[in-house]
């Protein structure tokens, strides 16, 4: 086997996860497959307010992920490319599912490989079944009392129903 064959290609598929959906489990299983470990690694943003924790974020993440051995959940903050180098990764996988995503995905490519040429960002481009489908609007869909069941793993929808509930008892 060649050195290159010997390598093992460690991928990173970092993001706010805020709540996972069905397009991030999507694309979870579909790059399981082509790198030998893949970390999937939440953002510790303390300016942005998120719905859910990071412990909660993560336990979700790694209740869905259960069943693919080569997949990671784990956290980071600063640069990306600080921790991918950390961590041995030559890979940062990122998702696109229309072209509104190309442009703010382009500028962070452009940024990430001035910092360290060494990381490549690949792209998947999402199943068409799920390219509607992101964090921000399952919250508006299921704020404003709409179905998000067929949009986001049961761990989700489940966590997302008791806080709800939890919320109207509490009123
Ligand atoms: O799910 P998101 O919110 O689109 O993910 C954005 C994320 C986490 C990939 C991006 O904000 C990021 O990499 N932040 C780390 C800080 C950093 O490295 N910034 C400079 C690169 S543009």
């Amino acid at each position: 086997m060649s050195q290159q064959h010997a390598q093992r290609v460690v991928a990173i598929y970092p993001g706010s996860f805020d709540p996972i959906t069905y397009g991030h489990l999507d694309l979870i299983k579909r790059s399981s497959g082509l790198f030998d470990r893949l970390i999937v690694s939440i953002l510790r943003n303390e300016a942005k307010q998120p719905l859910f924790s990071l412990e909660e974020r993560t336990d979700m993440l790694r209740e869905v992920a259960t069943g693919f051995q080569n997949v990671e959940v784990d956290s980071f903050d600063g640069l990306l490319v600080d921790y991918a180098r950390r961590r041995g990764a030559k890979v940062v996988l990122r998702g696109i599912r229309a072209v509104s995503d190309y442009e703010y995905e382009l500028q962070m490519t452009h940024m990430n490989r001035r910092l360290n040429p060494q990381i490549e960002t690949v792209f998947l481009m999402a199943n068409d079944a799920y390219s509607f489908i992101s964090s921000k609007l399952v919250k508006e869909v299921f704020r404003l009392g709409g179905d998000i069941s067929e949009l986001v793993p049961p761990a989700v929808l489940d966590r997302m129903l008791g806080m709800a509930a939890h919320r109207v008892s509490d009123s």
